[in-house]
Formats: C-alpha cells, structure tokens, sequence
C-alpha cells in the first residue's frame, strides 16, 4: 500500500507505532519497522538525553529501517529537558518525531532546520489544523477510542477522521481504536492515509513488558477501560482495576475540588509497577477500548502481515464484490 504517510517516512506499510510510556523501549520500536511499520522510542520513558541517547543506539543495532523518537509534552512538577532530548534527537541523526500533547510550536525551528519530519499527535481538528499552520508534516489524529489522553472534547473517529479530512491538507492517520485490517480500511475510507496504534502492539511477542500485562489485554473486553482525571482536565483512558476504581471513588468524593496529590498514590510511578512488575492492580496506565479488539498475541510481524492481508482482502473482494452486487 502506497500512500503520503509511507512516502513521508520512507515505510512499507502505513502503520505506526505510536509512543508509549515504558513500552517503547528499543525492542517495541525496532519490531515494528523490521516488519514495515514505524516504529517509535518513546523518549521521555529514558528520562535523560543521555538515556534516549544509548536507546537510539540499541536500536539502530536491531534495525537499520528508519524509526521516530516521541516527545511528549505534559504538564510536569519538574519539566524534563526538553531542550537536552531536542538537542540528542537531532545529533543522534534521528529524522522522524511523533509529537503529543502540548502544540511543538517551541521546538519545530530546530527540527526544521536538521530536516526532521514531525507527525503530531492530536484530538481534535482544531489543534491539527494548528500543527499544520506551524509546519508539522503530517498529524496523528487520536480519537475519543484511543488509550491514553483522548482530551476533553469526546469526539470518537467516526466523526474526526472525515472531519480532520475536511480541514487538513498535510496527510494524517487515524489514531484511537485501530488494530486489524478493518481498522485501516475504514481508516482511509474516513480520509486517514494510514492507522496509528498503540494498545494492540502492546499485545505482541516482542512489546518488552510484563505478560501478565499482555495476558490482561487478551482478557479485556470493550467494556473494561475508565476515564480518570477528567475534573484535572487531564482526562486518561486506563484499563480499569483497583487502584482505578480507588481513583474514581476519589473523584466522586472530592468533586471538582480535586487535586493531583489526591490521586497521586494511584497516578505516579505507576507504570513500572505495571510493565517491568507486572502489578495489574497498581493504578492508572493508558490502555484503550481496542481491547475489546484484542485476542491473541503474535509477533509483530505476524500481526502487520495479517492487518495488511486483511485489509487486502476487504479491498479486492468485499468491497469490490459489493460493487459488482
Ligand atoms: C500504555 C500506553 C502508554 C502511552 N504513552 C504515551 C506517551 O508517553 N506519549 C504519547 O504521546 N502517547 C502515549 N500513548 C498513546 C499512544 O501513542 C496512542 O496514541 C494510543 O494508544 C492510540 O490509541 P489505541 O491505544 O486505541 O491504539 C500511550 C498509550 C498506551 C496504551
């Protein structure tokens, strides 16, 4: 398959991992664009430019086909050096970035000028047409599905996706609920020119994390996952277990009187506890209503070679079989 997205960023197949927190290691990201996908570091899991640095390093050992750093920007206490990883990203040759969270207004100059190309991460068609009008090459568009911040708008992909269509010129993929050959075919026929996942490479032999995580995944319906942190305005889609619930009883309890040192027992530290413990009921770590979706674990390869069979399938005979009636 042929579309902007794999001319943009050199890839075989339209489909990127995006960054996750304590799963984007050098592992996740190499599986992935061994296998003709995107794959993604995400940088701020590494907590230093010196950390990402030795990580771009491990992963260029297990591939030579290109692969992206993530960099997220989130409110923090202590804000991480933004200006240390923009510094190692561009040193280290790196020449693709998924950006997520606040707008890359601040850092896009020095990505431009070393010829990075950034894909940002959004959920709303407001702030894809802003990452357009400052330059971002293309935009992952993250519906109200999707693990992980959704925003606080609520629109699901059936509707984002034409809409961003309507609004965008630069070339976007639909991110938020994606994991087989359906999900992309609907995808483009929604006008996205490839599919952005994150849950579903969670659930595959190489994603270097705890199995009972991977376990927890195949076990999930689409009814397991929660909205914390909403009254922060923080909004995060997690996988629910009891230390979500303890969150939302606090929510409950304390209304919009809320304050993140109230939750912070169940919020902070959490993911290692999850991914390297394998502690399922620690707290708060993003998973998505694609569990629903998710049934097995194949490698990765396995998993894109299916996505894009399927996809095949769906074109070249239902589709085209319903044309023909
Ligand atoms: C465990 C986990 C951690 C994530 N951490 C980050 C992160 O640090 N930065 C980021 O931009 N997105 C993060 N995401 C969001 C994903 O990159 C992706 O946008 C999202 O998972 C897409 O929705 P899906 O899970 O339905 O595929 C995370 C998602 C998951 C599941």
């Amino acid at each position: 398959m042929k579309t902007r997205i794999t001319e943009l960023f050199g890839i075989e197949h339209p489909i990127i991992q995006g960054g996750m927190h304590y799963v984007g290691f050098a592992e996740m990201a190499a599986a992935v664009s061994e296998a003709g996908g995107l794959g993604i570091i995400t940088g701020l899991t590494q907590r230093t430019p010196e950390g990402l640095k030795k990580e771009i390093r491990r992963c260029r050992e297990m591939t030579s086909k290109p692969f992206g750093v993530n960099l997220t920007f989130l409110p923090a206490v202590t804000p991480p050096d933004y200006p240390g990883f923009v510094r190692t990203i561009i040193e280290e040759g790196i020449k693709i970035v998924e950006t997520a969270g606040n707008n890359p207004a601040q850092v896009m100059p020095f990505f431009k000028e070393a010829g990075v190309k950034v894909i940002h991460k959004c959920t709303s068609v407001r702030h894809s047409k802003k990452a357009e009008a400052i330059g971002c090459d293309a935009v992952s568009v993250d519906g109200f599905e999707c693990g992980g911040h959704p925003g606080e708008d609520d629109v699901p992909n059936f509707i984002l996706l034409p809409r961003a269509a309507e609004e965008l010129k630069i070339p976007f993929v639909a991110s938020g609920g994606m994991a087989d050959g359906r999900s992309l075919v609907a995808a483009m026929a929604l006008g996205a020119e490839g599919m952005n996942m994150g849950t579903r490479f969670m659930a595959t032999k190489e994603a270097p994390i705890h199995q009972n995580v991977k376990d927890a995944l195949v076990k999930a319906s689409e009814l397991d996952t929660r909205l914390v942190m909403r009254p922060l305005r923080n909004t995060e889609r997690v996988l629910n277990n009891a230390g979500v619930t303890k969150i939302l009883e606090k929510e409950k309890q304390l209304g919009n009187g809320i304050k993140f040192e109230d939750i912070i027992n169940e919020v902070a530290g959490v993911y290692p506890k999850v991914m390297v413990d394998g502690d399922m009921e620690a707290g708060a770590w993003s998973c998505g209503m694609v569990a629903g979706l998710i049934h097995d674990v194949p490698t990765v390869k396995e998993l894109i070679d299916r996505i894009m069979r399927e996809a095949n399938e769906i074109i070249t005979q239902r589709l085209t079989g319903a044309l023909r009636g």
